[in-house]
Order: structure tokens, then sequence, then C-alpha cells
């Protein structure tokens, strides 16, 4: 199945930290439009799996948590039943329990509907591994965001700092390696660039520079 309604997606994927979050909403919101942020619920899948005791291997129970998530995000914020998880997603359990569960099948079938849901006019901003490959194949612009390894563990280790999370910088690199390393090698959806994706590497570039090229690539998709 292929997205079902005629709004536009910019499909940003890549390796975790390279900045995807930040630029899918700065993105969105220069165009106006919504962000579906796909890591957003592998975590919290994750997160509810860790609070209930759901055994990390057990793929049905895990695929049942995935399509029965109380969800819904306003403003960059992400309510799990009533509940402010936003800033419990970004912890590192989480993240590598995320990682983890996403190489299981039925979990991701679970989230496939969940995604695609997400899109409405004007357009879509989706962000995450797989969104030009599997879940917006159609899309009219796909974006592959990528940043040395040692780039994005800084990245991260500001964003854990600046949220009173303490971090270990070369704990962060080693984390990000064996992250890359599961998200690129899993037989499922694993993260790679769509044969027609455009790839940004943001080692070198600001936040705002990296914004402005995604802008610039999805003007000429219409000249
Ligand atoms: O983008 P993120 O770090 O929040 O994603 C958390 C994990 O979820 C990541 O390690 C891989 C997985 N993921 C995925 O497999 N497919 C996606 N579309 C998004 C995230």
């Amino acid at each position: 199945m292929v997205s079902h309604t005629k709004a536009p997606v910019i499909t940003i994927d890549g390796p975790t930290a390279s900045g995807k979050g930040t630029v899918s909403s700065l993105v969105a919101k220069q165009l106006g439009w919504a962000v579906l942020d796909s890591g957003a619920l592998y975590r919290l899948t994750a997160l509810v799996a860790l609070r209930t005791g759901v055994d990390s291997t057990d793929q049905t129970a895990l695929a049942a948590l995935a399509r029965q998530l109380d969800v819904h995000f306003e403003n960059g914020v992400c309510w799990l039943e009533g509940e402010d998880v936003s800033d419990r997603l970004r912890h590192e359990q989480v993240g590598l329990l995320a990682s983890q569960i996403a190489a299981y099948e039925p979990v991701r079938t679970a989230l496939l509907a969940r995604q695609r849901d997400f899109l409405q006019a004007p357009g879509l901003i989706a962000d995450g591994r797989d969104m030009g490959t599997v879940v917006f194949p159609d899309a009219p612009l796909k974006i592959f965001l990528v940043a040395d390894a040692h780039s994005r563990a800084q990245r991260r280790y500001k964003q854990l700092i600046e949220k009173g999370i303490s971090a270990n910088l070369s704990d962060l690199i080693a984390d990000l390696q064996a992250r890359d390393l599961r998200d690129s090698t899993r037989a499922i959806a694993p993260l790679k660039p769509a044969d027609n994706a455009i790839t940004l590497d943001s080692s070198c570039l600001s936040i705002e520079e990296t914004v402005a090229q995604v802008l610039a690539h999805w003007a000429a998709t219409k000249n």
C-alpha cells in the first residue's frame, strides 16, 4: 500500500542524531506542514514495554503494545495516555530498546498504518529510517541526512546535558555506532537511502544551512 491522499510528503531519513528531528520540524514550520517523528513511535513502544515489564523478545506482545499506543503529538510534545513523556523518550535506555524492537517485523507492521495516518494536507515531513523506502515510497522528495559519528555524538551529548541528563561522550559514540550497525544491517526495512534519495552530509553544516538545502531541493522539484 502506498500513501492514500494527494498531500505531498518529504521524507527525511538517516542515522540516529543526524539532526533529522530538528531539521524536520524547522522545514515543517517553514512550509506549514505536519511532522511525523516515526522514531518516537518505536521509542514509545519501548517505553511502554519497559514500564509494563513486557519481555523485550516477545514480538507478538510488543506488536500488540505498538498497535494499542494511546498517543498524540502536539507542538513537539508527545502525550502517552495524557502524560507528557517527551523527555523520557530521549533516555538512552529507551533508545536502545527501540532500536532492538524495531528489528521485529510484527512491530514494524503494527506501526505502518499508524505512520501513514499522519499524512494530511497541505503536506507532511516524515522523519525516520525507512520513510522513503517503505512507508512513503512515492514521496516526491526524499532526503537522506548523514553526519559523521563524532559530530552526531557531540550533538546528542549537548542535548542530554541541556536536559540535565548525565552523559559520557565516548559511551555515546559507542552507542551510536552500535545502533547504526543494528539499524542498517537488520533484515527488515534497514536504514539505507531510497534509490531516488538525495544524500545531505550535515557534519559541517549548521541546522539553518541544512534546512535551507532541504527547502531548495523542494523548490527544485516544482521546476
Ligand atoms: O530516530 P530515533 O533515534 O528516535 O529512533 C529510535 C529507534 O527507532 C532507532 O534506533 C531505529 C528505530 N526506527 C526505525 O527502525 N524506523 C524508523 N522509521 C524510525 C526509527
